[in-house]
């Protein structure tokens, strides 16, 4: 028997492009176009449920079991590392994670460099294992400010379109991974769940 398939989605503008490329393949669910602040949203007939997630929470729910499958970004989960499986890459929401700072400011790679990051672990393996010593500054948001203010030597972030960093004259000095947006599952749902799950990959591996 066919079971009800919760997934949780990106909340923004990569997870309303993902929502569109599930309906296209079949799992649509009208109530979702209902300008409201609901966050599930259920179509009994397409056997889907899906939930407005903070896009760094996306893996938390489908490693907790709370959704059966979810689309998050690969920095995510570089970052997280979440016990789920990582089903499919598909190859939206393409950037770079990248180690950025001042343009043309002197590289003191001679005394612990600081860092400052959203992604902490990304940032600490990337200087490991090149032997360099860190100092991490966590940030939220806005972590550009930081070099500008002289809180941080350098930070490691996502590139998109480059304008955040032009616009504040930093520059580009590694590219750490490339990122794009993964189609990941639960464990357990994936046992449980597989043949509606598969089903849910190849249409995704054929739209993508
Ligand atoms: C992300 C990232 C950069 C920016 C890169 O920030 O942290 O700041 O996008 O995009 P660009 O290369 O196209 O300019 P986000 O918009 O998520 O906001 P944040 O400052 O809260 O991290």
């Amino acid at each position: 028997m066919k079971e009800m398939i919760n997934i949780a989605l990106p909340k923004g503008r990569l997870g309303e492009k993902v929502y569109n490329i599930f309906e296209s393949l079949g799992y649509g669910c009208p109530s979702i176009h209902e300008n409201s602040r609901k966050l599930i949203f259920e179509d009994e007939k397409n056997l889907v449920r899906y939930f407005w997630v903070k896009p760094s929470d996306v893996a938390i729910y489908v490693e907790k079991g709370a959704a059966d499958v979810g689309v998050v970004g690969k920095d995510i989960l570089l970052e997280y590392e979440p016990d789920i499986y990582e089903l499919l890459d598909l190859g939206i929401g393409k950037c770079r994670m990248c180690v950025a700072g001042e343009k043309g400011a002197r590289r003191h790679e001679d005394r612990t460099i600081r860092v400052a990051t959203k992604f902490p672990h990304i940032a600490l393996s990337y200087y490991q294992s090149r032997g360099l010593d860190i100092e991490i500054i966590k940030l939220n948001g806005s972590i550009e400010l930081a070099p500008l203010l002289r809180m941080s030597d350098v930070i490691v972030d996502i590139v998109e379109t480059g304008t955040t960093l032009k616009e504040n004259n930093l520059e580009v000095i590694d590219e750490i991974v490339n990122i794009s947006a993964r189609f990941i599952s639960n464990k357990s749902s994936f046992k449980f769940k597989t043949a509606q799950i598969n089903e849910m990959k190849n249409r995704l591996l054929g739209a993508v």
